[in-house]
């Protein structure tokens, strides 16, 4: 949930280390810090809250000679966001200084183990006696690779840390454990981060670190080792495809709105090479290999969930595959879950890093599952450990909250679903709508967002402007639009902090409908499908309570609403190519009306690394 980062090379590296903590941000940001060593004697700049009140510090410190630093920025976990608590965090003989992503969860029995031995701490977090644990090991092991390995090995959890000695200014240590971390071999400079942007302007030419790797890392020299016995390894550096511009705001005002309009070309990515030439198929090269599942378990948190949601209809409707959707974070604790022969699992996530998604994937695995991921960061530990692994190209994704993400995530499930249909070759296709007719259903979906999007933005900043004094919100919607009434109530409280329930419409008067007055109003997600009379039956009950609706729907559909919006027509169910952008950009108007931080909003992070 924090971002690290270390740099070791030509430039001076406190700035470097600067821009790279801004590019790693949206991983936590109630506080930050950086480490280098000056006159012999580490420098430890840090503060609370976001990395502009770092900046200030440093405006003020003399840093330009550092060749070698070290930055943090934190989502707080262990110690309420203070600067005690901030990174780096130092040896009690000040020796060496350290910055950590992840928990270390036996630290309290290592800090009582380092208290009887004298050692003090002035912060409430496990990494200030990871520091003090590598120091006392170095009694032992002088060798400080020794000592780091040796300190790592009694370290229960998960961490992605960087480490620097006071009498070595030109080296940085790093390892890794559960909690991602990537090597970046420039010319003559070398680093190590929590993620790629933010060592993106200086190279593309990465290692994914596996767990229970440690580097030493000088400016012209890097060596990979093994905790458990530092034999060294060697692994292929690959070269990332993606570039500055795709981790920048490109004149847009957030990275939100930016990410929101980029999904035709995220569309047209995930569509590339997955069609066959004669726009009859669908290819899945990594899956032939495997059976079609008899069952599939989808298993997901948060956004990713949703659009988990949002596939099964599809791949039970479309592929006739039975599909379960779980939450990871219950998954993980449901103990006498068994997969029976050719049940998979799909996992999904963005990050590939979040803490229960992950663990439902090795539970998974160990109880004899084929477990594909879903993910769209190369390298990630769900790409690693899974069977087979499927990217979803949609690219950097700085925003916390999560939109061309889910856009991606949701053809890939519909190019699934017709791939499996293919492969199981005894659905009874006629009942159903032609393959080649859906396949070109898919194609032409990034041109008709594409043009839509525009207008969109406008509809959704005008509603913005009417009911930002709202206290509350209703996002009702049935069948596959359900999954994008959850996920429109999440945009809108994760943004602009305002109460919103995702509900299915035919729940609402099974209790909730009592809620609704003149000031609790209603978005309802309402295409023209099959399911309309009924959703349209919802909002005249919720009318009829004097709530106020929105009405997502078509051209010509016979409703009326306080406020009627009209989206392109498309097939149902994938209505949700354009109804999911138009949530999304009423809640990034919203949070953005009521001027609150749209990119990095309170209390969250990106990336979940804990349970
Ligand atoms: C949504 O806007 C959030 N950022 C969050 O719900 C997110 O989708 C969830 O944490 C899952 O992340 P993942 O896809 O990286 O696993």
């Amino acid at each position: 949930m924090c971002g690290i980062i270390g740099y070791v090379g030509r430039r001076p590296a406190v700035p470097v280390v600067v821009e790279g903590l801004h590019r790693l941000e949206y991983r936590g940001y109630d506080s930050a810090g950086v480490a280098f060593v000056r006159n012999n004697s580490f420098r430890v700049i840090r503060a609370k809250g976001k990395l502009g009140a770092l900046e200030e510090k440093l405006a003020s410190e003399q840093t330009t000679t550092a060749t070698c630093a070290m930055g943090h920025t934190r989502w707080a976990t262990h110690g309420v966001p203070a600067e005690r608590n901030a990174h780096p965090h130092c040896s009690n003989d000040d020796s060496l200084a350290i910055v950590h992503n992840g928990i270390i969860e036996n630290f309290q029995e290592l800090k009582a183990e380092l208290a009887a031995k004298g050692y003090v701490f002035y912060s409430e977090t496990d990494t200030e006696v990871l520091v003090n644990l590598i120091a006392e090991c170095r009694k032992d092991e002088p060798e400080l690779l020794r000592a780091f390995a040796a300190a790592l090995r009694r370290a229960r959890g998960a961490y992605a840390v960087c480490l620097m000695e006071r009498n070595a200014p030109d080296t940085f240590y790093a390892a890794r454990m559960s909690a991602p971390l990537i090597f970046g071999l420039g010319t003559g400079e070398n680093f190590a981060a929590s993620d790629i942007p933010a060592f993106l302007p200086y190279t593309r030419k990465v290692i994914f670190l596996d767990d229970g790797d440690i580097v030493r890392a000088t400016a012209r020299d890097y060596d990979i080792f093994r905790l458990e016995n530092l034999e060294p390894v060697a692994h292929e550096p690959q070269t990332v495809l993606w570039d500055m511009q795709a981790a920048q705001k490109n004149g847009y005002r957030h990275y939100m709105l930016k990410e929101i309009f980029e999904q035709p070309r995220v569309m047209t990515d995930v569509l590339a090479g997955r069609i066959s030439e004669q726009g009859d198929s669908v290819l899945f090269p990594e899956l032939d290999s495997l059976p079609v599942p008899v069952r599939l378990h989808i298993v997901a948190c948060g956004t990713s969930w949703h659009s988990a949601l949002w596939g099964r209809h599809l791949l039970e409707d479309w592929a006739r595959i039975p599909v379960q959707v779980e939450i990871a974070s219950e998954f993980r604790h449901r103990d006498n879950f068994l997969f029976e022969r050719d049940e998979m699992a799909l996992v999904i996530s963005q990050s590939g890093e979040t803490a229960d998604t992950l663990a439902a994937l090795r539970i998974a695995r160990e109880r004899g599952a084929t477990v594909i991921g879903l993910c769209n960061i190369i390298g990630s530990s769900i790409a690693r450990e899974a069977t087979a692994v499927l990217y979803t190209q949609a690219g950097p994704e700085i925003s916390v909250a999560s939109t061309k993400a889910m856009c991606s995530q949701m053809l890939m499930l519909a190019l699934l679903a017709l791939y499996w249909q293919a492969r199981r070759g005894n659905t009874d296709e006629s009942r159903q709508i032609p393959r080649g007719q859906r396949i070109s259903a898919l194609v032409s979906l990034p041109a008709v967002l594409g043009d839509a999007l525009s207008a969109m933005h406008e509809k959704a900043r005008e509603l913005s402007r009417k009911y930002a004094k709202a206290d509350n919100f209703f996002y009702l919607g049935r069948g596959h639009c359900f999954p994008l009434a959850l996920e429109g109530a999440l945009k809108l409280k994760e943004l602009s902090y305002i109460h919103a329930e995702g509900y299915a419409a035919g729940e609402m008067k099974h209790g909730p409908i009592a809620l609704v007055d003149p000031a609790f109003p209603t978005f309802a997600i309402a295409p023209d499908d099959p399911l309309f009379p009924k959703t349209k039956s919802n909002i005249v009950e919720v009318q009829a309570r004097q709530g106020k609706v929105i009405a997502l729907t078509n051209e010509g559909t016979d409703l009326s609403a306080d406020d009627i919006w009209t989206i392109p027509r498309l097939p149902s169910p994938l209505a949700g190519f354009v109804v999911l952008p138009a949530l999304q950009l009423f809640s990034y108007e919203m949070a953005d009306y009521l001027g609150k931080d749209v990119d990095q909003p309170r209390n969250l992070a990106k990336s979940v690394t804990v349970e």
